[in-house]
Parts: C-alpha cells; sequence; structure tokens
C-alpha cells in the first residue's frame, strides 16, 4: 500500500495517473521540457508533456525515447499545428531574411544595433525551416508513430490528427485562450479542452483564468476541461477545481525546476521577477506572448515600430537569440513566462513541485471546508 496522499478527479480515470496535474508542453527548442523532467513529472504521478513545437521530427522522436528510458508512465506530446494546412507559399528562412531588410529595414537595424549595443556578434540561424505545413505533418507522423498517450494542439484545428490518435487510443486536447475557441476544439474532436488565461506565460488570449474556465466549462460541457495559467501551488489548484475544471496544467512553474534546461539566466529572472515584469507583446514572435521585459523587449518598446506578424517578427528573434547565446548574453534572450513567476521564488526537484501541489490542494480543499460555515 503507498503513503502517498490521495486527491483524484475524473483527469486521472481518463489519462490513467494519480493526480490531475500536467506540465503543460512547452517548445522553446526543447529546454523547457527536457525528458528528464518530463519523466520526473510522470513518475511523480503527474502527466509529463514535451513541448514539441520548432523541433524537427527525428529531434521529437529522440526525445520521446529518451523519456521512455526514465518512465514507462503515461506522457504527451504538444505541437503548435498551423491555421490551414496550405503547403503553397512557405518560405524559407533565407527569402524571409531578404524580404524583411527589403521591406522593413529598422526592424533589422534596432535587432543588429542591440547586438552592437551589448559587444554581441551576430550569429544566423541555420535551419532553413520556420512555419512548415510538411514538417508538422511529419511531426505529428512521429507523435502517432512513438509510445505517447497525449497529443496536445497548442494551437490550431486538430481534426485531421484526431482520428488516428483515436485509433492508438491516445487522448487529444486542445489549448484555447475563449469560449468560442473552445467550441471549435471540441467540433475538431477533441477529448479535453485545456483553458489557458492571460496570465499565463507564451502565447495567450485576452481573458483572464477567473472568467475564462468556468466560461469554457459551460460552453463545452460534458466535455471536460483542465486549467491553464497562473497556478504554482494548492491554492491555485483548488481554484482552479473550484471553477469547475478537473485538473491542471501548469508551465511556469516548472520551467525553474532542477531538471529544467532553460538558460539558468532566465530562470533567474523568474525567481527574482515581479508579475508586473512578465506582460503580453509581439515582440517574440508577432503574436501576443507573455514574456521577461529584459533590456531588448524595452528598446523594441522605445523604437516606436510596431512588431512585423508572424513569421517576421520570429525570424528576427531567432537570429537574436541565437547571437545572444553564443555570446553567453543569456540576461538578453527571449523569456517566455507567466505572471505566477511573481510567486516562484527558488529552485526545486520536479517531484518536490508535483508533491509540493499535491499536499497543498489537499490542505486548502480541507482547510475551505473547514473556514466556511455551511448553514
Ligand atoms: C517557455 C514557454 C513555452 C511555451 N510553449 C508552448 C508551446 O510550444 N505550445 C503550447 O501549447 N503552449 C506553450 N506554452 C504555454 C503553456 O503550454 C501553458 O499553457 C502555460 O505555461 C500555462 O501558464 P503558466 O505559465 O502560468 O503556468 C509555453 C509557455 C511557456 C512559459
Amino acid at each position: 500500500m503507498s503513503d502517498r496522499p490521495t486527491f483524484r478527479t475524473q483527469l486521472c480515470d481518463i489519462l490513467e495517473i494519480e493526480y490531475p496535474i500536467m506540465l503543460a508542453g512547452m517548445g522553446s527548442m526543447g529546454k523547457a521540457t527536457p525528458p528528464a523532467l518530463v519523466a520526473a513529472v510522470s513518475n511523480a504521478g503527474g502527466m509529463g508533456v514535451i513541448g514539441g513545437a520548432g523541433l524537427e521530427p527525428e529531434t521529437i522522436r529522440q526525445k520521446i525515447r529518451e523519456t521512455r528510458e526514465l518512465t514507462d508512465k503515461p506522457i504527451g506530446v504538444d505541437l503548435l499545428l498551423p491555421v490551414n494546412l496550405d503547403t503553397n507559399a512557405e518560405p524559407t528562412r533565407t527569402a524571409l531574411r531578404q524580404q524583411i531588410e527589403r521591406d522593413y529595414p529598422k526592424h533589422y537595424a534596432l535587432m543588429r544595433d542591440q547586438l552592437a549595443k551589448h559587444g554581441v556578434e551576430e550569429v544566423r540561424v541555420e535551419s532553413e525551416t520556420v512555419v512548415s505545413v510538411d514538417q508538422t505533418r511529419a511531426q505529428v507522423d512521429v507523435v502517432l508513430e512513438e509510445d505517447v498517450q497525449v497529443f496536445a494542439a497548442g494551437l490550431g484545428d486538430p481534426s485531421w490528427i484526431v482520428p488516428q490518435a483515436h485509433e492508438k487510443g491516445m487522448t487529444v486536447v486542445g489549448l484555447v485562450g475563449s469560449p468560442r475557441n473552445a467550441e471549435r476544439q471540441v467540433a475538431a474532436g477533441c477529448d479535453i479542452v485545456i483553458a489557458q488565461g492571460y496570465e499565463a506565460g507564451g502565447h495567450t488570449g485576452k481573458i483572464a483564468s477567473l472568467p475564462l474556465i468556468p466560461q469554457v466549462v459551460d460552453a463545452v460541457a460534458p466535455i471536460p476541461v483542465v486549467a491553464a495559467g497562473g497556478i504554482a501551488d494548492g491554492r491555485g489548484v483548488a481554484a482552479a477545481l473550484s471553477l469547475g475544471a478537473i485538473g491542471v496544467w501548469v508551465g511556469t512553474a516548472f520551467i525553474v525546476a532542477e531538471k529544467g534546461e532553460t538558460h539558468e539566466e532566465n530562470k533567474q529572472q523568474i525567481i527574482d521577477g515581479h508579475s508586473q515584469q512578465f506582460d503580453p507583446q509581439r515582440w517574440y514572435t508577432g503574436k501576443p506572448s507573455r514574456l521577461f521585459g529584459n533590456d531588448y523587449i524595452k528598446a523594441w518598446e522605445a523604437s516606436g515600430l510596431d512588431p512585423l506578424p508572424l513569421p517576421y517578427q520570429r525570424v528576427i528573434t531567432d537570429d537574436f537569440n541565437e547571437s545572444v547565446a553564443a555570446a553567453g548574453k543569456l540576461e538578453l534572450h527571449m523569456n517566455p513566462a507567466g505572471q505566477i513567476s511573481g510567486m516562484i521564488t527558488e529552485r526545486k526537484p520536479a517531484k518536490q513541485i508535483m508533491e509540493e501541489l499535491v499536499s497543498g490542494t489537499i490542505d486548502v480543499l480541507n482547510e475551505t471546508r473547514d473556514k466556511v460555515d455551511i448553514g
């Protein structure tokens, strides 16, 4: 008999896990959700999810297999899907750079001025793929071929994947930032909807978790909802359950885990930072994304320029990140993270983060019952 505390919801039955806590699939070139962290969350009774966005299909395969060496528990993979599946008009990175230099010279100039100001030499990303339908299809094929229990669609329409995923017995989850998108993801065949509030790290919608979660719960019932955005302790988990969610999808709180491979400087920004230093803006990819407001972001904000749409702004960011990483100036590297960073003050092993989420939730649920006098 295990002496671990018990705390189960419907999510545990659907995913065959012990606790209704999922590690958010974060696609930061594999650094935020490396195999050791994904496996640690699954081994601690939650559901580890690999962030596969931006990774070559064979790299995703390798990461799944490395994770499998470390755990036999259920795991998932998250991918960002293209909004449409038209393979025409997929320019190479070189073509996009040329277009930016021709049509938006001030944007490239700002990036180069910032590199020069910080004494960093420009290094260009080698991969020619920026956004590619073919690559996404190949990523999806890998996920369907390997031993994975959950497919998560971070963006886009997963309807073309659902039948094959279901045939394999996989659960398909779709992230949404509004009740309307939640209805779309259910129409696309998702088994679970993840409602991600405005306070979340990374790409974000406009509706905060408190109003979003119950609206999504009502919009898609009886399809179950998992809550994301601003959850880092038992109070957040208990709140999500009170709003009608059957579990949580936790990102920022796991970035600082000891097994996370996010650059130490970026982890430190989360540990030292206040919530108001993590604002959403479009300087990262062209779409609203919540990041730490470092000196590079401040320079864009002061520039009077408008962010370029995806994928143009992304091309500039990728080259900037590559350059500052090569020069070891990681305090300038883009650092997506959520408002909950203001509450995160130390690095811990993932296992401990999981244990504290579980025991904290049980405590809050018990304390709430004791504190409320129901007549
Ligand atoms: C560094 C980082 C990268 C992310 N990358 C992805 C991604 O590739 N796909 C996705 O669906 N969500 C992505 N997200 C969003 C998370 O899945 C999750 O919804 C969010 O982190 C939850 O909010 P929290 O950060 O407040 O816990 C990312 C978030 C962060 C912080």
